[in-house]
């Protein structure tokens, strides 16, 4: 859904000429640093909404979470019957590409390719890598100490993720600095709008990614080892079970996916609970109460801000006609906020019993690094509770966002003790 910037509109088709008609613009640098006043208004005014490009916005729980799930929306937007910003010249060759990534493709193709690789994602080979974790965490946490203070994104919650998943697929975790630029890309390319020049940039990226691992599978099919871009090999030669191309993808998805979201998730949490000190000390006093917080923090600000789904039959949606070939907009950090399904959803509580938060997602997209990315998660907060002074203060009055609006995350987090 990228494209060339049309001058005065965004994403959602609302007019950014004219503020009174605008009630979603997540392009906003206000709504980027707090949408969820915006949803709030969305849910209670227009939660069924139709932009004037046709693109349909959903907000209340009670509508994302079925939609997820409903076989009649499909993840290939070549269903959508236009595109209606998509104007840069390549949208052909580009949605192409895109509909090898497993994430933005449909049965058969996506249960085939998301079995081989939920081979490798099992909850047991994740917690086989605890104890792996737990030593990056030292061992970052151990440098910040040393220091007195940290910027929590650079120093533990960037590195972390990348190395975990470097390590998982057998990509060279050295050559990580060459592939956080690309991955930044790339990640970008979820937003709904980008300006011309950036598309040109991200390609770039995705060719650079590409080849990279056109080499490390060629050097995996010379010399396999015991990760899964071997596994992933393997099972390409053992039949047409995955292109070529399907392989390569696959291994950009997991490494961009591995490591953009926890990161976020990581900053995003300690922000929340630094902005909720009662919280924060709920959790020193007794950590095991850890895993919960995880998942309330994942509840109230998620890094998956959205998704898109596009309709392949006319659906009704609480009496909206949804037609064939229309694009819906979930807006999943919404519906984590939905007071129709939370009880007091803007309220962080670590000791929330009732969280079942679209976060990861739902249904046959389900995300498949949920049970790593919770004990990556679980590991650094429960080091960083135990490790760090009760002295831990934020050092910025105002963390700055960074410019994705699909996912959301600081750019820099510092603090100091
Ligand atoms: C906090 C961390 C994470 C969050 C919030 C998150 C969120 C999500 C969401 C919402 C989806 C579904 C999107 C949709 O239905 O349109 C998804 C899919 C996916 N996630 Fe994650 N994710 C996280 C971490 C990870 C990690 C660590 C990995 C891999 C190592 C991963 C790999 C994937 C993959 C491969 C998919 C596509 C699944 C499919 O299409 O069947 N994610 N994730």
């Amino acid at each position: 859904m990228t494209s060339s910037d049309a001058p005065g509109s965004n994403a959602v088709g609302l007019d950014a000429a004219a503020p009174e008609a605008l009630i979603f613009n997540p392009f906003d640098p206000v709504t980027r640093a707090d949408p969820y006043p915006v949803y709030r208004r969305l849910r209670e005014e227009d939660p069924v909404h139709r932009s004037p490009l046709g693109i349909w916005i959903l907000s209340r729980y009670a509508d994302i979470e079925p939609l997820l799930r409903d076989v009649r929306f499909s993840n290939d937007i070549r269903n959508a019957n236009s595109l209606p910003l998509a104007t840069a010249d390549n949208v052909e060759e580009r949605l192409e590409r895109r509909s090898k990534v497993m994430l933005f493709t449909d049965p058969p193709d996506h249960t085939r390719l998301r079995s081989l690789v939920n081979k490798a994602f099992t909850p047991r080979t994740v917690e086989q890598l605890r104890a792996r974790v737990h030593e990056i965490v030292d061992d970052l946490l151990g440098r910040a100490e040393a220091k007195g203070s940290m910027d929590l994104i650079a120093d533990l919650s960037y590195p972390l993720p990348v190395v975990v998943i470097a390590e998982m697929l057998g990509v060279p975790a050295e050559d990580r600095d060459v592939f956080h630029q690309w991955s930044g890309d790339l990640a970008r390319s979820l937003d709904p709008l980008l300006p011309a020049e950036l598309i040109d940039e991200i390609e770039r990226s995705a060719d650079a990614f590409t080849e990279y691992f056109e080499k490390l599978i060629a050097d995996r099919r010379a010399h396999p080892g015991d990760d899964l871009l071997s596994a992933l090999v393997a099972a390409e030669q053992a039949g047409d079970r995955l292109s070529e191309e399907e392989l390569t993808s696959t291994c950009i998805l997991i490494l961009i996916a591995g490591h953009e979201t926890t990161m976020n998730l990581i900053g995003n949490g300690m922000l929340a609970l630094l902005r909720h000190p009662d919280q924060l000390e709920k959790l020193r006093a007794d950590p095991s109460l850890v895993p919960n917080a995880v998942e309330e923090l994942l509840r109230y600000d998620g890094t998956v801000q959205m998704t898109g789904r596009t309709a392949t039959a006319d659906v009704s949606i609480d009496g909206h006609p949804v037609k064939a070939g229309e694009i819906c907009i979930l807006l999943i950090g919404s519906a984590n906020r939905d007071p129709a399904r939370f009880t007091d959803p803007e309220r962080v509580d670590v000791t929330r019993s009732d969280i079942k938060h679209l976060a990861f997602g739902a249904g046959a997209h389900y995300c498949l690094g949920a049970p790593l990315a919770r004990v990556e998660a679980q590991i650094a907060f429960t080091e960083m509770l135990r490790r760090l002074p009760e002295s831990l203060r934020l050092e910025a009055d105002q963390p700055e966002w960074r410019d994705n609006i699909v996912l959301r995350g600081l750019k820099s987090l510092p603090l100091a003790w």
